[in-house]
């Protein structure tokens, strides 16, 4: 036994269920607004570089009280405190969670300061400054070839900070194991001014060692020669890198789990993008966000209220996916990089013990940058049978203005910043207020239709509203407030995981589809179909 508690064995859990008949099923914010003025002020969280607006979700302060409860019944503080401590929660790999350590200052009682972080940490940002110095590096490009966690964080966060970014360095990112994606971008580079990070804590994936065995065939049939110089990797298997003829290495620790990687060795090209300082600002940033859900009160500590949200939403109400939609264009691969923290993290149906689990965990996460999304799907979120929180994550200053734009286009773009924010907002207050099938008749419609009548041309442009959101709100996108919004759904993830009484850092998921992968591979050169399900064997043959 793993001495948790699980959450449907507590006391809360079945208060929250008497509760959600009474109040919550029909709970409408429509009217929790009308009878408390002073609802929005409840439900504002101060999180560090991020504000967060709770007051459009279907709660009040009974259900928050409920939650709170729970998370207390479950444990869920001490299990945080285990992790910060260093404890070996993942269990299932008997290893410690510590990325916390990667971003902790020297002295800090969080995540453990550890003397070989600051070690790699040093090396790593030494070096990134002698790549920046492009005039006596002569590199232009860098292309990381990493997947899942070597890859969606710097492929996220790299154009987040577009406005932070060296200049003269173009950033690439291959992940696929599918030719089509390193073709195009060999095609763009010279081997002398081009630099290939192999980013793999395992240095074992398929997919990436595929690609570097590729990139390596390109530089040396483009006139390539200092190998050592061009080809750098980072990885917990130093040796696996040499193996592969790789002497440049910077390392990291079976203790930083691949979606948790970004702040160690595999931030390389984050690093080489944003520099030395800029790095420092976004493990800052999230730090403050450690210190936030370490020490915050439980009913003013955002990841914990968020990750108490996403089980009410989840086992309650039964909503099955959460939307997220970044107002910023930097941004557009959150949804991606989401997709994996927390899917990969919460995907799970055994407790801890193994026991099968009776209620639902990960919800589906998904998005686009909003207004690309209103475009889109947002007509399903407005109109559509299923209701799907959605988040908002809004910037209040953009960075147009520190880079080299001025004068009229600056001022241009300023004005559709002000665009972007007055959609975002009007998104979010049209899915709480819906509108009614009276208030549609009584509005012209905006399309005359011969056959239909009134009535039924009003119920199509009605809209139930009720539909909850969040909105996050930072101040600028910088790499402090990045960093701090990263750890921020960190920590949401671990609080909604620690409440299903899961592993959030194992994965074994993946597990079965590489193995099969493995099997089929000299079957697609052979045809052997010898034990092949029909189906399996009936594609095989049509690829072949
Ligand atoms: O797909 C499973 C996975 O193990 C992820 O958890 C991980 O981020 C990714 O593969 C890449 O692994 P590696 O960094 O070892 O190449």
């Amino acid at each position: 036994m793993s001495g948790f508690t699980r959450c449907d064995r507590t006391q809360a859990w079945g208060a929250l269920k008497g509760h959600f008949e009474a109040h919550g099923r029909d709970f409408d914010v429509r009217e929790a607004f009308a009878r408390d003025p002073g609802r929005f002020e409840a439900f504002g969280v101060e999180a560090p570089e991020v504000f967060a607006d709770l007051s459009k979700n279907r709660i009040d302060l009974a259900t928050q009280r409920f939650l709170l409860d729970l998370a207390r019944e479950c444990g869920v503080e001490a299990r945080r405190d285990a992790m910060f401590a260093g404890a070996p929660i993942n269990t299932t790999e008997g290893r410690a969670v510590l990325h916390a350590a990667l971003r902790a200052p020297h002295n800090s009682a969080l995540g453990r300061s550890l003397p070989e972080v600051e070690q790699v940490l040093g090396a790593m940002l030494a070096y990134v400054e002698t790549v920046r110095d492009t005039q006596a590096s002569g590199i232009r490009h860098i292309v990381n070839i990493g997947i899942g966690g070597s890859d969606l964080g710097p492929q996220m966060v790299v154009p987040a900070l577009d406005a932070f970014a060296h200049p003269g360095l173009t950033l690439h990112f291959v992940s696929n194991v599918d030719g089509h994606d390193i073709t195009p971008v060999l095609r763009k580079l010279k081997a002398s001014e081009t630099l290939f990070i192999i980013a793999s804590k395992t240095f074992t994936t398929q997919e990436t060692l595929a690609n570097a065995m590729a990139a390596k065939a390109w530089f040396v049939a483009n006139g390539g020669s200092d190998t050592a110089k061009h080809f750098v990797a980072t990885t917990t298997n130093v040796k696996a890198a040499a193996d592969f003829g790789i002497t440049t290495t910077f390392g990291f620790w079976d203790w930083v789990g691949g979606r948790y990687s970004l702040w160690s060795a595999i931030g390389l090209p984050i690093a080489l993008a944003i520099g030395a300082d800029n790095f420092r600002a976004l493990l800052d940033g999230a730090h403050a966000m450690d210190e936030h859900f370490a020490h915050a009160p439980a009913s003013k500590n955002l990841p914990l209220l968020l990750g108490l949200l996403d089980v009410w939403y989840r086992n309650f109400h039964g909503f099955t996916s959460r939307s997220v939609a970044p107002y910023h264009q930097g941004l557009k691969r959150l949804p991606a990089y989401l997709q994996q923290l927390e899917m990969e993290s919460n995907g799970k149906r055994v407790d801890l013990d193994g026991e099968p689990l009776p209620y639902a965990t990960s919800p589906v996460v998904w998005g686009e940058p909003g207004t690309n999304g209103q475009h889109a799907y947002f007509q399903m979120l407005h109109q559509g049978t299923d209701v799907i929180p959605v988040e908002f994550i809004l910037v209040k200053h953009p960075t147009h203005g520190l880079s080299d734009l001025h004068g009229p286009l600056l001022e241009q773009l300023e004005r559709q910043h002000i665009m972007l924010l007055a959609n975002g907002l009007a998104q979010s207050q049209a899915l709480m207020q819906g509108k009614s099938t009276e208030q549609a008749q009584s509005e012209k419609a905006p399309t005359a239709s011969k056959e239909l009548d009134a009535l039924t041309l009003a119920r199509h442009r009605t809209f139930p509203g009720n539909r909850p959101s969040t909105t996050f709100v930072l101040d600028q996108l910088t790499p402090r407030s990045l960093g701090a919004l990263i750890a921020l759904y960190e920590h949401r993830v671990f609080t909604s995981g620690a409440l299903w009484g899961i592993n959030s850092f194992d994965q074994w998921g993946v597990e079965l589809g590489k193995a099969l992968c493995n099997d089929l591979l000299p079957r697609l050169a052979t045809g052997d179909v010898v034990g092949l399900d029909a189906s399996t064997a009936g594609l095989m043959a049509r690829l072949r």
